[in-house]
């Protein structure tokens, strides 16, 4: 009887260490998963793809769709394919620094958020999550007039950041006088004007989805709520001139930064109007179809005004490989849209985070490929242009030489 108790509790507790074992190896197991793997999704595109099964069809469609036959959409994120990148090996290099400025601010990495509305179709109050995120990342914000959250409330979420205002030309130029007061007051550090809107634009998908009925049941902190349709209409001026640029500089000591610049010649332009900084932007293909790509016209923007000003680029940029390139092309500083808006439908804070942090350990990662130790190491020599195959007698290897081996 003795021997059967003792045979029963022996198997007992061998089963019970069995057990105990496997629990113990499952948890050690997926702490180490927890530590070693990436939360969220992998590319940028998979975040995409998440919010196309995730989002109301026309609100989608809203978010991405371009103008017209959508080609200038399209050609944004394909004309990166022109650029090989040039690989270099033993270069010893730890760490890359990926901090940079732009406009004498500190940022962390040469990356801010294009101004973008409708965040909150995205996810609850999504303008106030977008800008905790840019906050954590120590990056760029550029908020848009037209965000669902005064421009206060953006700045509250995120009171150390860089933040710029962006706005448009207003018809009555007392309006924008204003604007850019209420910018100055709640820290913000420069406003960006767009250039690029046009009224007449057309999105098929817009129309086809009956956008304006969704429109007119927005509203806008700025405008004390008014809807979209009816601030825009009243304020945004159909017509403009450089002239209006000159008078904004004039009203204000903050820098002005002009967005929608797609030829040397309007950066010149930008240049005497007193500005000091242009995007490169097509407005991510949403105003005009048969554009070039954004990156397509940096070179020629950057060598025009390279002495003058800053100049930044957005469209299409999706991987740490399109911010190198944009940045040995002549870049201070990319700036992404809708996958801002991607982030947000994932998860709101967190998951812009998320995309934030995938774009800095795919930027770290090419730097070191690429070897580049620091943001300004990244120089023309850093790519290949696919249509003009480079000598390589303007390679610079001595200073990956280390000074034993120069001896
Ligand atoms: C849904 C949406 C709303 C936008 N709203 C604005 C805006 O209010 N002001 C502006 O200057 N640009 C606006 N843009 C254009 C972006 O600032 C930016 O130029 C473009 O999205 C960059 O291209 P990417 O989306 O490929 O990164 C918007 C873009 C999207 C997708």
């Amino acid at each position: 009887m003795e021997l059967i108790t003792a045979i029963v509790l022996t198997l007992m507790l061998a089963v019970l260490i069995h057990f105990g074992f496997q629990a113990w190896k499952k948890r050690m197991l997926s702490k180490m998963m927890a530590r070693h793997m990436k939360p969220g999704l992998f590319t940028l595109n998979e975040y995409e793809e998440y919010a196309r099964k995730h989002l109301p069809r026309h609100i989608f469609s809203y978010f991405t769709d371009g103008a017209g036959d959508q080609s200038t959409m399209r050609r944004n994120k394909a004309a990166f394919n022109r650029y090989y990148l040039q690989q270099r090996v033993l270069t010893d290099i730890g760490t890359p620094d990926l901090s940079t400025t732009v406009l004498g601010n500190k940022v962390a990495i040469p990356l801010g958020f294009s101004p973008v509305l409708r965040k909150n179709w995205a996810w609850k109050k999504g303008d106030l999550c977008s800008a905790e995120a840019a906050g954590k990342h120590g990056i760029c914000d550029v908020v848009p007039v037209y965000s669902e959250s005064s421009m206060e409330e953006i700045a509250a979420c995120n009171p150390q950041g860089l933040r710029w205002l962006q706005i448009y030309i207003c018809k009555d130029e007392s309006i924008m006088a204003a604007l850019v007061r209420r910018a100055e007051a709640a820290g913000y550090k420069a406003i960006v004007v767009s250039i690029d809107c046009h009224w007449k634009r057309f999105v098929y998908s817009d129309w086809k989805n009956m956008i304006f009925k969704y429109l007119i049941k927005t509203s806008h902190g700025n405008f004390n709520g008014e809807n979209f349709i009816k601030a825009y209409s009243q304020n945004v001026a159909e017509r403009a001139s450089w002239k209006s640029i000159t008078r904004l500089t004039q009203m204000t000591k903050l820098p002005i930064v002009v967005k929608g610049v797609m030829s040397a010649d309007d950066a010149v332009l930008a240049a005497q109007c007193g500005v000091k900084g242009v995007i490169v932007s097509n407005h991510g293909g949403r105003m005009m179809e048969s554009l070039p790509a954004s990156i397509e016209v940096l070179n020629e923007v950057v060598t025009a005004v390279r002495d003058k000003l800053e100049v930044y680029i957005d469209g299409g940029v999706r991987s740490g490989t399109d911010i190198i390139k944009a940045l040995a092309l002549g870049a201070k500083a990319c700036f992404i849209g809708r996958p801002v808006l991607y982030g947000l439908c994932f998860k709101g804070e967190e998951g812009v985070s998320q995309i934030l942090s995938l774009l800095r350990e795919d930027l770290e990662r090419v730097m070191l490929c690429t070897g580049c130790a620091s943001v300004t190491g990244i120089t023309p020599s850093v790519i290949r242009d696919r249509h003009a195959p480079r000598s390589s007698s303007n390679v610079d290897c001595k200073c990956f030489l280390s000074p034993a081996s120069h001896e």
